[in-house]
């Protein structure tokens, strides 16, 4: 595996890369568990060259969130993107990303952006945005792969590459889990044993919906009633949004007709979760 810190490393190792080589890439903000590990294995079953960022990207971090605090291990990430099949391991800084005097930002308006994570954080996909497509243009991949975990930076992601006519496919891969069903994510490392077992709230309150729904009921007000009821039963559940949304559009709707995303944001002392299931 290569590690290409700056562009010009970046660009030195793909003009290596023949011109019928297919490449995959993972974007992702490090300290990698098995969520990571998944895109970036499914990423090698079906690219020749595999390309993994770390960036801990500070423009999709408001202020006062969590950018310092956001848990690091280059040289552990490195061993297990290695091990997961990566060919080229992208660990630029920030100055590299965004040169002095950087002052383009890639912006999805809409409902898209407007609700679940984008009310309570109204500056994060335009971040998200941004640094996505700076590295699709640095890396120009066939296939970009993301998780299902964050539903609405999947959407954000795919409406981007339709109106800007790019040509990358996106790549979706399912939520992974811990065994008793917490969604893995780099931000439980912030929870503790107490916190962690009541956290377990989210993914079982998704999944009761979902049976709930699979038995008929397609009021979104009443599901997402019995959701809020289950997570408040936890002392340390602090909701940050619980929402029944149009799966593609993330528009409002009243009842389930076609599929819809339901998705949880709660915060747990200082992790904040989030988790979705799709009601289909
Ligand atoms: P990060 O949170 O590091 O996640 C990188 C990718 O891993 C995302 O596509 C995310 O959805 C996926 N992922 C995280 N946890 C997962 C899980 N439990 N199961 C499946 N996939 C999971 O998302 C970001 O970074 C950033 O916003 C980024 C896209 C890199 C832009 O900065």
């Amino acid at each position: 595996m290569k590690i290409a810190k700056t562009i010009t490393e970046l660009k030195d190792f793909l003009g290596s890369v023949a011109r019928d080589k297919t490449i995959g890439f993972v974007p992702t903000m490090g300290y990698l568990h098995e969520g990571h590990l998944s895109l970036i294995k499914d990423a090698h079953a079906h690219n020749d060259v595999i390309i993994v960022s770390i960036f801990v990207n500070p423009t999709q971090f408001a202020p006062g969130e969590d950018l310092d605090a956001y848990p690091r291990d280059f040289d552990r990430d490195a061993q297990l993107a290695e091990s997961a099949g990566t060919d080229i391991l992208f660990f630029p800084n920030a100055v590299e990303i965004y040169p002095n005097g950087s002052s383009t930002f890639v912006e999805v308006e809409g409902s898209i952006t407007g609700k679940l994570c984008g009310q309570s954080r109204p500056t994060h996909f335009k971040g998200v945005t941004t640094v996505v497509n700076i590295l699709f243009n640095l890396i120009n991949p066939n296939n970009a792969y993301f998780g299902q975990k964050d539903a609405q930076q999947v959407a954000v992601i795919k409406k981007m590459v339709r109106d800007l006519h790019m040509t990358v496919t996106i790549v979706v891969c399912p939520i992974v889990r811990e065994a008793d069903g917490l969604a893995l994510s780099s931000r439980n490392v912030f929870l503790n044993p107490e916190e962690r077992s009541q956290a377990l709230v989210l993914s079982q309150s998704l999944a009761e919906a979902k049976a709930r729904y699979n038995l008929g009921e397609t009021k979104v007000k009443i599901l997402k009633e019995q959701i809020i009821n289950l997570i408040n039963t936890m002392p340390l559940a602090a909701i940050d949004y619980v929402d029944i949304l149009d799966f593609e559009t993330l528009e409002d709707i009243e009842t389930i007709t076609s599929p819809a995303l339901a998705a949880v944001a709660v915060r747990f002392g200082n992790a904040r979760l989030i988790d979705n299931i799709i009601l289909d």
